[in-house]
């Protein structure tokens, strides 16, 4: 069985499945594409597929023209026909691993995935979870399910973990220009999955299991929110004291070893950094284990929106202005710059926090021309306003959110009294540096 898939991937004349055409599905079908591979997309939202099919993407980063371009090289075709997970010979799982409302891993999509797919599976499939997760998942969840298909892993069909780490708006990693850590449920598993990513990522790292390969990806993330965590304590520190935290970061990292540089914000966003620290913290607890680093990490982010709105509300008071009523204009829904995604960014937080304190709020987002419906929040429908002279200077503040490059922040100082900076956006402007505040 191996050897027939081993020479299907060597021939790229194997056909790749994506289960999951989201911001991390897309240009995995990119990548395999780009060099030779057929692949055929799958995902539960049919509207997705329309759209796909039809040669347009949802994505920023994988722009219209990529999607028609595989469609007219015959290279891609996407179904939420979920009978036709038999047809590939791989089989890559990207779906959503959000958090309960009690704040616990929720792996119904990982699970409801591979039922599908134990329903289907056949001799010569190679079946990977590319979605981030606690380790031990590959094997405790995924393999019981596709037992019940009556084949064997490692024998029939095989199987492995390897985490996406993809960067969404960071023009200088691709998928493919991004090493993939491996772990397989046996060597064949493993040996097939480096030979296949090899085919198309730039480096391939195999590790001895799926569970190092699945805490791999969960302790970057964590190493993320913990040393954000770092930076926004010694913000809220340093701002007290005059210090610019910014400034003292940009110093620290001309040291050439022992530091790397993280930045303070208005809170953590985006599916990975605020999500999956609590996937361990949550299997710490089933180990009867504490994680207080990162649960103390998890504290000191979510306090930060908090802490934007009390600095906001002290600087309006200082020009004898009460939040209630004061025109706001915020810049960026988006969870970081450049991207169009707004899950769990901080920024819907800023928004319910400033409606409920009775701001005149409008926002900007580029990227973002209306706000989506979000779980966790209560925002009204708004659309993006357009940043003109006249509609920033009628604002009694500009709280920029996001540092979207595509902003012209010469352009929104001069033309505005007072702009609350969170993520030092501003720091080359050089006229109006009176009216910046940062926070
Ligand atoms: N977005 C990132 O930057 C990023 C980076 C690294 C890792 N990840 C991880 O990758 C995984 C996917 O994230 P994403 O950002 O691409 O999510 P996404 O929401 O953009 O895409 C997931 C897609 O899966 C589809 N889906 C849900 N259930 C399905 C099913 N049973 N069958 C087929 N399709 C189904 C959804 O409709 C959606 O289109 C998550 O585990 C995430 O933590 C994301």
């Amino acid at each position: 069985m191996s050897q027939e898939l081993e020479s299907k991937i060597s021939d790229k004349s194997a056909v790749i499945g994506v289960i999951g055409l989201g911001y991390v599905g897309l240009p995995l079908i990119n990548a395999f594409v780009k060099v030779g591979f057929r692949c055929l997309g799958f995902d539960v939202d049919q509207s997705k597929v329309d759209r796909l099919q039809a040669g347009e993407s949802y994505i920023k980063h994988v722009p219209s023209e990529v999607v028609s371009s595989w469609i007219s090289a015959e290279k891609f075709q996407s179904t939420s026909d979920l009978s036709r997970l038999s047809e590939p010979d791989v089989l890559l799982i990207c779906v959503p691993t959000p958090l309960t409302d009690s704040r616990d891993p929720d792996l119904a999509y990982v699970e409801s995935t591979a039922e599908s797919i134990s329903k289907t599976l056949r001799a010569g499939q190679l079946v990977v979870l590319e979605s981030t997760t606690y380790p031990t998942t590959t094997r405790e969840i995924m393999l019981p399910i596709f037992k019940r298909s009556g084949l064997i892993c490692g024998d029939d069909y095989f199987l492995a973990y390897s985490p996406e780490r993809e960067d969404p708006g960071n023009p200088d990693y691709s998928a493919e220009g991004i090493p993939k850590v491996v772990g397989g449920l046996d060597e064949t598993s493993c040996q097939l999955a480096v030979q296949l990513y090899s085919q198309a990522i730039v480096k391939v790292i195999p590790v001895s299991s799926p569970e190092i390969a699945e805490a791999c990806k969960i302790l970057e993330n964590t190493y993320r929110a913990v040393n954000i965590a770092l930076v926004n304590e010694l913000k809220v520190l340093f701002d007290r004291m005059g210090i610019d935290i910014w400034e003292v970061v940009d110093a620290a990292k001309t040291k050439p070893f022992g530091f790397q540089a993280f930045y303070p914000g208005p809170g953590l966003g985006g599916h990975c950094i605020p999500i999956d620290p609590f996937y361990l913290t949550w299997l710490a607890r089933k180990q009867g284990l504490m994680t207080r680093f990162i649960e103390l990490a998890g504290e000191v982010n979510s306090r930060m929106p908090e802490y934007v709105i009390s600095q906001l509300t002290k600087f309006l008071n200082d020009e004898g202005k009460p939040v209630r009523g004061s025109k706001i204009c915020l810049l960026g829904m988006a969870y970081k710059k450049d991207v169009d995604d707004p899950r769990e960014s901080p920024s819907f937080e800023l928004m319910e926090l400033l409606l409920e304190r009775g701001a005149d709020l409008v926002y900007n987002d580029p990227h973002i021309h209306e706000l989506p419906k979000m779980r966790h929040y209560d925002v009204p429908e708004m659309k993006s306003c357009e940043l003109t002279e006249d509609l920033l200077s009628a604002q009694d503040c500009v709280l920029i959110a996001t540092d979207h490059t595509a902003y012209d922040y010469n352009f929104i100082v001069k033309n505005s009294i007072f702009v609350l900076d969170t993520r030092n956006a501003t720091k080359s402007v050089k006229v109006g540096r009176e009216k910046i505040r940062k926070a």
